[in-house]
């Protein structure tokens, strides 16, 4: 690296140590032709915690992650990330950003002609062209380990793993470079509920291991009761309301009471009230191991 690069670098450290604001979200706007996806779209992710993004499907949640991460460039509004102003910057200038955020796409999206090994060392391979080849495996084979794979998955195919299995992968490759952010689209989407409660509580523990901001996407009830220490909801081409589930359910918008308050909503409050009762009286967690 030029000593440029060294101390942009160590400029990006000081902004992710001394934010309280993870993401900043001002006025967004986007359109795709005469639809338009996104309205003065306000959010602040705060760092350091776990924010659950829910809507109705087509709301735009993806594409404001897009957004974030620079896939999508909007027609109006300001992003800044880490205190960093991401719109307009070539990638190259907001490299040392760039690399401080791993993301795991809607669907997975690993490379299909790789290895769960390789498609981990990909960002490595992006971001740090000339590390030497034995540590890229090293850090491959110990992200592969800190998602709860087996080392046996390092050597296989995307087509010969289980959903579970491919989620955790894409999880692998989203933290290859030790992000402070992480993005999940739809993380535990195809899972089955047992999968789900454990791709969660992997989640929970990454983040509070590794001190991690963590943008969720997800139309999991569980996720949202269980992990998320609070909520955006997108509707009307917004953020309408973000807070704890308790905060939200206190406004009332019928798109939020009927979200919560649906039967499923119900049920998943119900089994959140179960499990914490069961937890303080000490007895052991529901077989399905939600924390
Ligand atoms: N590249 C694109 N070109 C045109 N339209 C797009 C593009 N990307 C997204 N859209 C449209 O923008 C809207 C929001 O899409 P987005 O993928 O963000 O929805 P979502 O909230 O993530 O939905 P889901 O919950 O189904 O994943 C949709 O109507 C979609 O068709
Ligand atoms: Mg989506």
């Amino acid at each position: 690296m030029s000593d440029e690069e060294i101390r942009e670098e160590e400029r990006v450290d000081v902004a992710v140590e001394t934010s309280d604001v993870a993401i900043r979200v001002r006025g967004l706007r986007n359109s795709f032709g005469s639809q338009t996806v996104h309205d003065d779209l306000d959010l602040d992710v705060r760092k350091g915690e776990i924010l659950g993004v829910v809507g109705g499907s087509g709301t735009g949640k993806s594409v404001l992650m897009r957004s974030i991460i620079g896939l999508q460039t909007p027609e109006q509004g300001e992003i800044h990330v880490f205190g960093e102003s991401m719109i307009g910057r070539l990638d190259d200038e907001a490299l040392a950003v760039r690399k401080r955020w791993g993301v795991l796409f809607q669907g997975g999206a690993l490379f299909s002609t790789l290895t769960v090994a390789e498609n981990v060392e990909v960002p490595i391979r992006e971001y740090y062209p000339n590390i030497n080849p034995r540590l890229r495996d090293e850090i491959a084979a110990y992200k592969i380990r800190m998602t709860g794979l087996p080392a046996e998955a390092a050597p296989k195919y995307p087509a010969e793993l289980s959903g579970g299995m491919k989620k955790r992968a894409g999880l692998a490759r989203a933290l290859a470079l030790d992000p402070d952010l992480l993005f999940l689209d739809e993380p535990t989407a195809g899972l089955d509920p047992i999968g789900a409660a454990a791709f969660d509580d992997q989640t929970r523990s990454l983040q509070r291991t590794l001190g991690l901001t963590v943008f969720l996407i997800t139309h999991d009830l569980d996720t949202l009761y269980s992990i998320c220490d609070r909520v955006a909801v997108l509707a009307d081409k917004r953020v309408i309301a973000v807070g704890t589930i308790d905060e939200l359910l206190a406004t009332d918008h019928p798109w939020i009471q009927e979200y919560f308050n649906g039967p499923r909503g119900r049920a998943a409050t119900a089994a959140v009230t179960r499990e914490k009762g069961r937890q303080q009286q000490g007895a052991p967690h529901a077989p399905d191991g939600r924390q």
